[in-house]
């Protein structure tokens, strides 16, 4: 059973990055020269989804129109020949990647923007992606989950190991290991402090989750920060089911907090085909 949707809760706020988010989504924060939102959406499809689900609130328009055809701009690249650029702008949306759009009227918690998209998605198995967490693994990090998934038939989490001082911000996994990068989850908690965290091994921002997680997730009272929290539907759907933590092949760019962005940035600005050699000799010159 491939895996076909994959829901992107955009409604947050992005209040880290005030005022640079006061009228604009956080979604559509460049790292270099895409929006944050276009990397996870270019990951999900390399991945085989081709059904992007977007959760949206006010203030979100930009996303769905940059995932639009902007006709204009199209005429006037072709009329003056800028064939590169052109596609640069069509492959935005390939023609079989199928956008929709639901709104989620109140911010609830990440648990209650999946929920959003339970019409939408069925009784498949679906992804969650998180645009804040900016992943680069070759092969892209949700393909890893797809090849796991595949194997395992199961619920994926893309883990990592987070410092101790840290595991405020995660959800947290624990379990029995199966081999050296999968966990057979035992427990997962949201944002335990370190003295209660039951291991170092902090939820990225992928997942690849079963259809019976939202009948979990409706069951939840609020938990951390008054929110309905994802964290706590996939407690309630390990009690049922196999949860698997897969430690994924890559790299993560907290685009969250403005140290993450800032680093991804540079990093991916070191990588880029045109810009990358100049970069590096400019930062090489700077007197830190
Ligand atoms: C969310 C999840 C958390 C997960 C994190 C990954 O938290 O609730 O379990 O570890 O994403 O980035 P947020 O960063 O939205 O506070």
């Amino acid at each position: 059973m491939p895996i076909k949707k994959a829901i992107f809760p955009v409604a947050g706020l992005g209040t880290r990055f005030l005022p640079a988010t006061k009228a604009q989504p956080k979604e559509m924060l460049p790292v270099v020269d895409k929006p944050l939102i276009q990397y996870a959406v270019e990951e999900a499809y390399a991945a085989g989804v081709r059904e992007m689900i977007f959760v949206t609130g006010r203030h979100k328009r930009p996303i769905e129109d940059h995932f639009d055809l902007t006709y204009e701009l199209e005429v006037a690249l072709e009329q003056a020949g800028k064939d590169e650029l052109l596609s640069v702008v069509r492959s935005v949306k390939p023609d079989d990647m199928e956008c929709v759009y639901v709104r989620q009227a109140q911010a609830l918690g990440l648990g209650h923007a999946v929920l959003c998209g339970r019409r939408l998605v069925g009784n498949d198995p679906f992804a969650v992606l998180l645009a804040d967490d900016l992943m680069v693994g070759q092969p892209p990090v949700l393909q890893q989950m797809v090849e796991q998934f595949k194997e395992w038939r199961a619920s994926i989490l893309a883990v990592q190991e987070v410092p101790p001082e840290h595991t405020r911000r995660y959800g947290i996994v624990a379990g029995t290991t199966v081999n050296d990068r999968l966990v057979d989850i035992t427990r997962i908690v949201e944002k335990p402090a370190p003295e209660q965290a039951p291991s170092n091994l902090g939820v990225a921002g992928r997942y690849i989750l079963t259809a019976g997680v939202f009948d979990e997730i409706v069951r939840q009272p609020r938990g951390v920060g008054g929110e309905i929290q994802l964290t706590d539907g996939i407690a309630g759907l390990l009690r049922r089911e196999k949860v698997f933590a897969y430690r994924y092949e890559g790299k993560r760019y907290d685009c969250g907090s403005k140290e993450g962005f800032l680093q991804a940035n540079v990093e991916l600005a070191l990588q880029h085909p045109a810009l990358g050699a100049g970069f590096r000799d400019y930062l090489k010159g700077l007197e830190i």
